[in-house]
């Protein structure tokens, strides 16, 4: 027919090219406006013209969709994220404020985009939890973000998973303790009073008795007086050593890791036969309560030629000198000091140095979903001080055992890293992920809780005795 008929068949072909040239603009704009926005874009299909263009867009939904997984993997897209948070807009007094950050006109927040607010170095640093997630979670609304997100910041309370409390409360604890001249109490005390006043009238923490509430309170003595009004929140610890049960515990709170002081060994190679010392030894022979088994150990290993000794902290010494020992280590110690954690154990992990942790009482991080026992040795404190226990343990783990744990620490030393902007899986993701798996068992206690609460508020506003009921246990 075409050639008995030359000008139809030029028509339908052109007809075809035309429809053909369309969808090609339309494929490299939606593109360009992928790119434009760096938000993963599903098209509609409800939005397609016709059912003649229909091949030609399969093909480039299907793209689409493989970009979709593509980018996914490397920006923050709300979709896919897994907790949604409302973070309080705390004044900055609470949280940057501490930073000696400040703000411009009435902002709450800083620009990220502009200038991130420096956290002090040294010490505070192994508790800057409030630092990495706040900043992730500022971040998470932000177009321009290149990283992914587990969690979102999202405007609206009644469609979060969780309630973000922003107080910096261990900087607040390091930093402001003291009691300066002519005032009553420190400035820390001061803002726990406030924080306390500030989300227990907010309507959210009514509506759940704080039960959907994240507090971040990293160092030990952080939090020290808020936490008995605001025990049913759910914390962020290092552990729970100075804790009442009844106040924070393994079914309702999380265990965050410390920032690492030491730097992450990056391409490790120094295997079984590189590192020549068995057992490395770093901290304060005398310590506070608990510690006393430091003690006992010293004096057991002080005269084993196989174990290095370096006393006082990673501070005094420098940290690439302990680094070095911890890289010159097949085994680092771990043991109870005056709480029962310490940041030693994550420079210990970023070292590839086989942590053995003697420490009962000790809380690890994401123990849920990570086995420790595939890259640290655990001890009893009471097995520890038998006369050679330890070091007869230790020198009988051979060398494929050890190469073993050595391999799986190098896998998982990612999941201890704090960075901004947070990666796949770091520290920052980690905790995000442990409390979307505290979610369920939230909303079901807050839903229990809601059976008497319409009835309650009734009460409360016809002039009952005001008293919020409280369902005990969970
Ligand atoms: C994505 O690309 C792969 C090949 O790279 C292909 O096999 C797969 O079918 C694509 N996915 C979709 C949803 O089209
Ligand atoms: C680690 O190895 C990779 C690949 O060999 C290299 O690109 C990188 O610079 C190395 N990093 C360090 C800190 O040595």
């Amino acid at each position: 027919m075409a050639e008995r008929n030359p000008q139809l068949g030029f028509a339908i072909r052109k007809t075809l090219f035309i429809w053909f040239a369309m969808a090609i603009i339309l494929v490299v704009a939606s593109m360009l406006y992928l790119g434009s926005t760096g938000r993963p874009h599903i098209i509609d299909r409800n939005l397609l013209p016709s059912e003649k263009a229909l091949s030609v867009y399969e093909t480039g939904d299907s793209y689409f969709r493989n970009m979709t997984q593509l980018q996914s993997l490397t920006i923050c897209n709300p979709d896919n994220a897994i907790l949604k948070l409302y973070m309080y807009d705390l004044p900055p007094e609470f949280h940057f404020g501490l930073l000696d950050w400040k703000p411009d006109r009435d902002s709450v927040w800083p620009d990220l985009r502009r200038k991130i607010p420096n956290y002090p170095g040294g010490l505070n640093l192994q508790h800057s939890i409030e630092y990495w997630l706040t900043l992730d979670l500022l971040s998470s609304t932000d177009p321009a973000r290149r990283s992914p997100c587990t969690a979102v910041r999202v405007t609206d309370p009644g469609q979060a998973d969780l309630i973000f409390v922003p107080f910096f409360s261990s900087l607040s604890y390091n930093r402001y303790s003291k009691v300066i001249p002519l005032e009553k109490i420190s400035q820390n005390k001061k803002l726990q009073q406030n924080l306390v006043k500030y989300v227990t009238s907010r309507e959210e923490y009514k509506r759940s008795n704080g039960r959907d509430h994240v507090i971040l309170a990293h160092h030990p003595n952080s939090m020290l007086d808020a936490r008995s009004v605001l025990f049913p929140c759910v914390f962020v610890l290092s552990d729970f050593g100075r804790y009442n049960p009844n106040v924070a515990n393994l079914e309702k709170d999380i265990i965050a890791p410390y920032k690492h002081l030491a730097k992450t060994y990056v391409n490790d190679s120094a295997g079984f036969d590189d590192r020549p010392t068995l057992l490395y030894f770093r901290g304060a022979i005398y310590r506070k309560e608990g510690g006393n088994i430091r003690q006992e150990l010293y004096y057991l290993l002080r005269n084993e030629k196989e174990v290095e000794f370096a006393f006082g902290s990673i501070q005094a010494n420098g940290i690439n000198k302990a680094s070095q020992g911890m890289h010159g280590s097949k085994f680092c110690l771990n043991i109870a000091g005056d709480t029962p954690s310490s940041n030693r154990l994550f420079d210990a992990i970023v070292s590839h140095c086989v942590p053995v942790i003697i420490s009962d009482d000790i809380e690890l991080p994401f123990e849920d979903v990570l086995d420790y026992s595939e890259f640290c040795i655990f001890v009893r404190a009471a097995d520890a001080t038998k006369e050679g226990y330890l070091m007869g343990l230790l020198k009988g783990i051979g060398k494929e055992r050890w190469s073993a744990m050595w391999e799986r620490l190098k896998e998982v030393d990612k999941y201890f890293e704090y960075r901004y902007p947070s990666e796949s899986d770091d520290a920052v993701q980690m905790i995000w992920k442990a409390l979307a798996r505290k979610v369920p068992a939230i909303r079901l206690k807050v839903n229990r809780l809601r059976r008497y609460q319409r009835f309650g508020r009734a009460l409360r506003e016809s002039g009952g005795d005001g008293k919020f009921p409280v369902i005990d246990g969970f």
